[in-house]
């Protein structure tokens, strides 16, 4: 079996291709990235064949994706304040991306396409938990692309017939998350902060929760679907209903690295938005086998690995 993982540089595509190149199931795994926020090293020791460029280049789409069984999509421009400095380049990367990526699929033949969605296109929506019949309402660019990227993948499904699964991630989080930057995530932000011995920047008073997810449980839930050739007519929320404010994962972080971590409120960001908690009715009626590792679990793994990364 060959699997494609475009944004596979990055932090969950790293991660994937790291756990495909494992399974008995998967003979060849290809992780196309541009490099534009992910880096080669995160591939380091993996059987994976790197390729560098962009998924803009339909010419090497159709030269990686030929002889492909699935292709996991994860390329993209993230972050919502990125896209609140500079929206129209996260158009063309993330809805242009898809477009391209679902035309060069359609190219490649019958072959299984994952996408990558996010919670954000639930937006202004407050009522929890999100289910994925609710209303959309997405209050930044970065949300509207993820919102273009679930709609272009399903409506490819109904009309062409391409067997597609489009999920919405939560807030995903765990080793080689991008760290040193302005639009570092909440995660790797803390302990960067937090090993460097700097005041943790929390945006807002720290109320505001996330349904964090672990990178592991999120690649593992995808080489499911990928193994089974999972599908869906619908968006599917890839989130466990746990529902964590920023205070407490710092308390969580405080306990598991044994000292007490001085903060630093900062305005909230334009396009925030204050609660997220999935409903996962549709997962696991999808992947019943799934385990999810708790946040405790997935913040030990995550610790130890950027104390070894920035020490
Ligand atoms: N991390 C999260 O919490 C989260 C939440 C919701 C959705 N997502 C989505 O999951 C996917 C992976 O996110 P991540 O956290 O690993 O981010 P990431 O930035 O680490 O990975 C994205 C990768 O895509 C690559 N890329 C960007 N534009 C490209 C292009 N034009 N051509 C080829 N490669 C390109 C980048 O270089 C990077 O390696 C993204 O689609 C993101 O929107 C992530």
């Amino acid at each position: 079996m060959k699997v494609v993982v475009t944004g596979g540089a990055g932090f969950i595509g790293a991660n994937l291709c790291e756990l495909l190149a494992g399974s008995a199931d998967v003979d060849e795994v290809v992780a196309l990235d541009d490099l534009s926020t992910g880096f080669v090293e995160n591939l380091d020791g993996i059987d994976a064949e790197f390729v560098e460029g962009t998924i803009l280049d339909t010419g090497l789409l159709d030269r990686v994706f030929a002889g492909a069984d699935s292709i996991v999509h994860l390329g993209a421009r993230g972050s919502v304040p990125r896209s609140v400095d500079d929206p129209v380049a996260s158009h063309d990367a993330n809805t242009n991306g898809t477009l391209q990526v679902l035309e060069a699929a359609r190219r490649a033949g019958n072959v299984q396409v994952i996408v990558a969605s996010s919670s954000s296109v639930y937006g202004a929506n407050t009522q929890l938990p999100k289910v994925e019949t609710m209303a959309t309402r997405p209050v930044s660019p970065y949300a509207a692309t993820k919102l273009a990227t679930e709609s272009y993948t399903l409506a490819w499904q109904f009309t062409y017939g391409l067997p597609t699964l489009a999920f919405r991630f939560f807030n995903v989080f765990g080793p080689k998350q991008s760290v040193g930057h302005a639009y570092a995530a909440v995660m790797p932000a803390f302990l960067d902060a937090a090993i460097s011995g700097r005041p943790l920047p929390v945006h807002g008073d720290g109320t505001q929760s996330r349904d964090f997810t672990y990178v592991g449980t999120v690649c593992s839930v995808i080489a499911d679907a990928i193994g089974r050739q999972v599908t869906h007519p619908d968006a599917v929320n890839l989130a466990f209903g746990t529902r964590t404010s920023l205070l407490e994962v710092i308390a969580v972080m405080e306990e598991l690295m044994g000292r007490d971590l001085p903060l630093e409120f900062q305005p909230t960001r334009r396009g925030d938005v204050k609660h997220t908690q999935a409903d996962n009715g549709v997962l696991m009626g999808l992947f019943p086998d799934v385990v999810p590792t708790d946040l405790r679990t997935g913040l030990t793994a995550t610790i130890a690995w950027y104390e070894q990364y920035l020490g």
